[in-house]
């Protein structure tokens, strides 16, 4: 996620930000177009978000693929430029309204930005579609020129099924990847999903400590190979939802004292598989190998 970040920066923050006529005198503008794209929840979503928050005061638009197909079905064309020429205004109080970024996430991007027909037939879904990959590019070849600078962030699983035109430069220029993290990233990201329960003293984790806390993640990060951002969150909220039954069936009597142990963890991880990681996993490591005692774990917590 690192170089993702940094990638971002370069590449849109810096430019977005530097001064007008240092622009000029390098005789270039900044992109108005970034896909970010990679396995399904691998933080696309989060990050686009975050990157809105980072760039504009402005809030931003967030719309998805199949929405903008059913919105605008017979008005395609309408609908495409006002996207772009109403941006939402400002919060009150927030000096600068006009030059403020205003940054559209189009989510679930190759919805509506699939590669066009070949011409002529096409029923007519494809022909909406096309018709709104048209405005989206007449759009974006017009986005210097519009009041208020556009950003526009597309976000997919699929970059393959993109028409190509939209991708050139100019356009949707810079390509992100957001890969599926590595053990270090999936121990920051069940930190993240980790962290409130840690710190209201919820989890039942031996020798209780900042290092046997930091041992816990280390282990099951090494554990959760193949595991993307979303399947590691739904394995803390399986563990929680564990430790919550246990609270219910003595109808909360002892909630106070309810905590998540590791065998609640445990049993999170069996339930939740890796869904678009498996296949890949076992073309390179053979077959899934089963998940190792989380005894080992507590073997691994360091003594004090
Ligand atoms: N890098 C990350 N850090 C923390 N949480 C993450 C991360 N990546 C994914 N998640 C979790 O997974 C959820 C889904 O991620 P999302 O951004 O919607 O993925 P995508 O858009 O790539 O499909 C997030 O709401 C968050 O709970
Ligand atoms: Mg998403």
């Amino acid at each position: 996620m690192d170089n993702v970040v940094e990638a971002i920066r370069r590449r849109v923050w810096v430019p977005l930000s530097a001064p007008k006529d240092l622009l000029e005198d390098l005789g270039v503008a900044p992109v108005s177009g970034l896909l970010l794209h990679g396995p399904p929840g691998c933080g696309k979503s989060l990050l686009a978000r975050r990157l809105t928050e980072i760039l504009t005061p402005r809030p931003p638009t967030f719309v998805s693929g199949p929405e903008i197909l059913d919105r605008f079905v017979g008005s395609s064309e309408a609908n495409v430029r006002s996207l772009f020429d109403f941006p939402p205004p400002l919060p009150a109080g927030v000096p600068g309204a006009e030059e403020a970024l205003h940054v559209i996430v189009l989510d679930e991007f190759d919805a509506i930005a699939g590669r066009r027909s070949a011409g002529g037939g096409g029923d007519g879904s494809e022909r909406v579609r096309d018709s709104v990959v048209n405005q989206l590019l007449a759009r974006m070849d017009g986005v210097q020129q519009l009041a208020t600078p556009t950003l526009l962030v597309g976000l997919t699983n699929r970059k393959d099924l993109i028409d190509p035109a939209l991708l050139r430069p100019g356009r949707f220029e810079v390509h992100i990847e957001v890969a599926p993290p590595d053990c270090r990233g999936r121990a920051e990201i069940l930190r993240i999903h980790c962290h409130q329960m840690w710190s209201a003293d919820r989890m039942e984790i031996p020798k209780w400590s900042e290092g046997g806390f930091t041992s816990f993640l280390t282990e099951l990060a090494e554990r959760t190979e193949g595991f993307s951002g979303a399947e590691l969150a739904g394995v803390v909220r399986a563990a929680a939802a564990y430790a919550l039954e246990r609270a219910a069936m003595t109808g909360y009597k002892d909630a106070g004292s309810i905590k998540v142990t590791l065998q609640d963890f445990e049993r999170g991880l069996n339930d939740v598989a890796p869904a678009a990681s498996t296949a890949y996993r076992q073309d390179t490591d053979g077959p899934r190998q089963p998940a190792r005692d989380m005894d080992t774990a507590r073997n691994t917590v360091p003594s004090q």
